[in-house]
């Protein structure tokens, strides 16, 4: 017989052993990780496991963050099918994929979509960033990866994280609320960049714009005031031909914040953890006010929080159904006074409106090039051009953003709003010769 002392040392290190081999932040080919056991990333950031949301008992693998005591989930592999069994397993198959499989379901309950041709020797790994890394085993620090989970957010937005699309690729890096903090599957709630002329990002409620950012002005999203040079963050917007996204780091490594994309508040969130009470802060969120909800106003209608009504016609404008907008009903928006004189021939001018959130950029052109006399004769030439202003605001501006069709979601904002010059007819213009905004 041992000496019981001796068991005990025995014991102990099976366990420490054991405890040891499970923080680990790779597996590799023959490996496999069961419900039950985790990968760690290196620095202790993040964890990779199994885990049941709420009061569900289903299984989901997911990535939460290891360093503080309120279990968050950034990111969910099966929220489509949950394993309703603790028999889950995740290894990398034959073929180089990331499976999912459950013993019970049989079959791959979910898998890594890659297209790229199959590793030699791959490992996956999970980094210190909360990325989740399929990759070449001696690829260490190649920063080259066959798949990573960052290409495929699910609610949450971490530092380093793209969000926007790749036009080469056509990977469109969405964000989609969980549906319940109970349910992680896809609930209707989506976070989107929208690529188009002059790119801004929406939140969709099904099928509806719910909330619009409006385009880039080259310091932030324009006449978005939540959004500033902070010490917490840094952030910047890439618009090239391969890639429009939105990117943040944090400025500390001490610190740890998120964006999600939240069904129950209806609110694209960010969070910042406190250490001190032990929670999450909730710092910023949109929509933030009446006026930031999508389209309040109708065409050409002006939101303006502390007016009464709330929606204003532009100048030069007038309800398109005065009955309703004086009861109250202000989503028919406004139409022209006058009509412009482009198709008649009469020539048209420009009214300048300032500290506006821009509009609706969806039927929009840009060229970074241009200067704002290039680009406002550049609007004179389409009748069908209704407004223009500078592309990128910093330094005095630059380039050349236009609209066509009607102006939609405007907004007077306290700061970060822009000046934009909106279509009139000349006769139009007569009026307001008085008045110093007007750019005959
Ligand atoms: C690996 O998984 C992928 C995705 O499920 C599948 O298409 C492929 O056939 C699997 N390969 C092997 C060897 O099982
Ligand atoms: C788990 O799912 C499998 C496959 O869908 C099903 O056959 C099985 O009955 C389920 N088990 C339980 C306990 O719900
Ligand atoms: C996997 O790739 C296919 C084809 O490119 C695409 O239709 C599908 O949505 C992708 N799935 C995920 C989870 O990204
Ligand atoms: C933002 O912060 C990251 C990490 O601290 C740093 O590498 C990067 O250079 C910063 N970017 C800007 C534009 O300040
Ligand atoms: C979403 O909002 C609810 C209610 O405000 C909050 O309790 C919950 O923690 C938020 N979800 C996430 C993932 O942060
Ligand atoms: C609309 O035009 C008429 C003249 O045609 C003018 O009397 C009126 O003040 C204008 N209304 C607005 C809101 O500009
Ligand atoms: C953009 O503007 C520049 C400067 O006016 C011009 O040279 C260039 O052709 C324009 N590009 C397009 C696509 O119109
Ligand atoms: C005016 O712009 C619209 C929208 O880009 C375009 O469809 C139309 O062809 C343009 N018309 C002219 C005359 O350039």
């Amino acid at each position: 017989m041992y000496p019981l002392s001796f068991m005990f040392v025995i014991a102990n290190l099976l366990l420490f052993f054991s405890q040891f081999s499970d923080a680990t932040d790779t597996l590799a080919l023959s490996q496999s990780l069961a419900d039950g056991s985790t990968l760690v990333s290196k620095d202790g950031s993040f964890e990779l496991g199994f885990f049941s949301p709420g009061s569900s008992r289903n299984r989901y693998l997911g990535i939460w963050y290891k360093n503080i005591p309120v279990k968050t989930v950034v990111w969910v592999a099966n929220r489509n099918i949950p394993i309703n069994d603790t028999f889950g397993l995740l290894m990398i198959n034959n073929s180089g994929y990331l499976i999912l499989r459950s013993k019970n379901m049989g079959n791959v309950v979910w898998s890594s979509n890659s297209t790229k041709a199959a590793l030699k020797s791959p490992v996956v790994q999970l980094l210190d960033s909360g990325n989740l890394v399929l990759r070449e085993g001696n690829g260490e620090n190649s920063g080259i990866y066959i798949w990573q989970s960052f290409d495929y957010p699910t609610d949450t937005l971490l530092p380093g994280m793209k969000f926007g699309v790749n036009l080469k690729t056509g990977l469109d890096r969405r964000l989609t609320s969980w549906k319940s903090t109970d349910d992680p599957s896809p609930g209707d709630f989506v976070w989107k960049m929208q690529p188009h002329g002059n790119p801004e990002y929406n939140i969709l409620k099904g099928s509806k714009i719910y909330f619009r950012s409006a385009p880039w002005n080259g310091m932030s999203y324009s006449g978005n005031p939540q959004l500033r040079s902070n010490n917490i963050f840094n952030f910047s917007f890439v618009n090239t031909e391969e890639e429009i996204y939105y990117i943040y780091y944090l400025e500390k490594k001490s610190e740890i914040s998120r964006i999600v994309i939240n069904q129950t508040s209806n609110r694209r969130e960010r969070y910042t953890w406190d250490e001190a009470s032990v929670s999450w802060n909730l710092y910023a969120y949109v929509p933030n006010d009446y006026c930031d909800f999508y389209n309040r106003c109708g065409p050409y209608g002006n939101c303006i929080g502390d007016a009464s009504p709330i929606c204003q016609c532009l100048k030069g404008f007038v309800p398109k159904s005065p009955d309703q907008w004086n009861s109250g009903a202000l989503s028919d928006g406004c139409k022209r006074n006058r009509s412009l004189g482009c198709s008649e021939g009469t020539g048209d001018g420009f009214l300048k409106f300032r500290g506006l959130k821009l509009p609706d950029t969806t039927y929009s052109w840009v060229n970074k090039s241009m200067n704002l006399e290039e680009c406002r004769a550049k609007c004179l030439q389409n009748c069908s051009c209704t407004a223009y202003t500078s592309f990128d605001i910093r330094e005095g501006g630059s380039g050349c953003a236009i609209w066509f069709n009607d102006l939609i979601d405007i907004r007077e904002t306290s700061s970060g709003g822009q000046d934009l010059c909106v279509r009139m007819s000349a006769s139009e213009l007569g009026m307001y010769y008085s008045d110093l905004d007007v750019t005959p």
